[in-house]
């Protein structure tokens, strides 16, 4: 043939090659090449549609099949040369076709343009992403579930605004962390709904004159439908920003547990022993066994979360339908879904490798009057008015904390003054034991509620269909 052009998207309406520079700045093969399984995958379903359709013949898209699997068997080998002046992973594999097929080659990309291209490899690319997401959230769970029989036992200081606030035992913080992981997970389910269907057929940004059957395509790649509209198709890269915002929280989640857990494992409160695998040391202070993988999780958030800026800033403004700038959305994509997933893949042996120092949190469990509100409550049920028993059992804490005393060393008569009505009784409110077992409301930290919602637990991540 004479004249072709050279690269598949430089057409006969040119007649110069592009600049250096212009290949150096425009290309995205330096990141997009991981997406070549599903640009194979895409592609293999888009020549069966278009022999089934009678666009091309059977044998034309047998060998276009055969030749892009060889071509997917020497990427995965490290056998395929990658070079600039091709742009991207769509345009590398097309060459390759076409360098390999000739004319038949150059039939694959009838009725399809990169635009539609591009957003179903990517559509199908965080498919996998999630499914891999999920999985590690799931282990995740198990270890934070793993740990509740065992951890029944152990009653912690619970906090708010870092102030010693009621005892809960060390399963209800578990389950805490469980639950919020429950909506990450389930976050990322909804995102795998909506982000799965067929952006194909959407070509450039108008559909195509030819006979296609965009839901043959579908159904090959394992999407539940169409995506409807194909200007829509051409821009749309919701899913994208979807799955970055769940990677956002989530990882917003795991930097407070990251958090929780750094202070935890301080002299100063001296509550856990971190797994040394998962601890470094210093290069100048011997003592040091220091908690960086906590550090980085936590640390690392701020890339997830400046990744979802990026998406936004990204498709704020733009105009229908494709623009270049969408180029631009993979690094952020790839970054916020591998951070992620090493972050949960590091949290889950952590968890499960942590050890309490019982004895140090013992030993200070009944600093802080975590029995306060509990001794309040006592008083409320007897029928004095929740302020008033707030108000009185505040001036108790504060002769209490004069002398250097838990509530439960006042004496009967220093409780009387409260309630003239009072007996011995009182002290079954008091202290940390009798406070927590006083627990009773659904959601708190009552030993019988906690271990229902631990079974609970145990069963789901059992049963969960994977
Ligand atoms: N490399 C491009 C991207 O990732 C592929 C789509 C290009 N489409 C186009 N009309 N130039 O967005």
């Amino acid at each position: 043939m004479s004249n072709q052009p050279n690269t598949p998207s430089r057409s006969g309406v040119f007649q110069q090659s592009t600049d250096r520079r212009v290949d150096q700045f425009t290309e995205s093969i330096s990141f997009d090449k991981r997406l070549y399984a599903h640009d194979i995958a895409g592609s293999i379903a888009h020549a069966k549609m278009l022999a089934s359709q009678g666009i091309i013949s059977s044998e034309e898209s047998q060998q276009i099949a055969n030749t892009l699997l060889e071509i997917h068997g020497e990427i995965e080998r490290n056998e395929f040369e990658f070079r600039i002046e091709l742009e991207d992973i769509h345009m590398h594999i097309e060459q390759a076709l076409i360098d390999r097929l000739g004319d038949v080659g150059r039939k694959l990309h009838t009725g399809r343009s990169r635009n539609d291209q591009v957003a179903t490899d990517l559509r199908l690319w965080s498919r996998d992403a999630i499914d891999g997401l999920l999985s590690a959230i799931h282990n995740l769970q198990s270890a934070f579930v793993g740990r509740c029989q065992a951890d029944m036992e152990v009653v912690l200081p619970a906090y708010t605004h870092m102030q010693r606030a009621q005892p809960v035992l060390a399963p209800h913080y578990w389950l805490a962390y469980t639950e919020k992981l429950e909506r990450d997970y389930g976050r990322l389910v909804d995102c795998r709904k909506r982000l799965n269907v067929c952006s194909l057929g959407g070509a450039a940004l108008a559909g195509t004159t030819l006979p296609i059957d965009r839901q043959d395509v579908a159904k090959r790649l394992g999407f539940d439908g169409v995506a409807a509209n194909s200007i829509d198709i051409s821009s749309d890269r919701d899913f994208a920003v979807e799955l970055c915002f769940a990677l956002s929280l989530l990882a917003t989640h795991l930097s407070g547990w990251a958090e929780e857990w750094i202070l935890w494992s301080t002299t100063e409160f001296n509550f856990i022993k971190l797994p040394q695998e998962f601890c470094t040391g210093s290069s100048i202070m011997p003592q040091k066994i220091n908690p960086d993988v906590l550090e980085l999780i936590r640390g690392k958030t701020a890339r997830v979360n400046g990744n979802l800026q990026s998406l936004l800033v990204l498709i704020k403004g733009l105009p229908l339908a494709y623009n270049r700038d969408l180029q631009e959305d993979k690094l952020p994509l790839f970054d916020s879904v591998d951070t992620v997933q090493a972050c949960l893949e590091l949290a889950a042996p952590m968890v499960a490798g942590m050890e309490f120092r019982k004895e140090s949190i013992a030993s200070r469990l009944e600093h802080g009057y975590l029995d306060a509100t509990t001794l309040m409550e006592f008083l409320i049920r007897r029928g004095t008015p929740q302020r008033s028993a707030h108000h009185l059992v505040g001036e108790l804490v504060r002769t209490a904390m004069d002398r250097g005393i838990p509530l439960a060393e006042l004496k009967l008569e220093e409780f009387r003054a409260l309630d003239e009505t009072l007996d011995d009784s009182v002290f079954q409110s008091l202290g940390v034991a009798n406070a927590l077992a006083a627990f009773e409301s659904e959601g708190s930290t009552a030993p019988k509620r906690v271990a229902e919602q631990a079974k609970r637990w145990e069963s789901k991540i059992a049963n969960r269909h994977r």
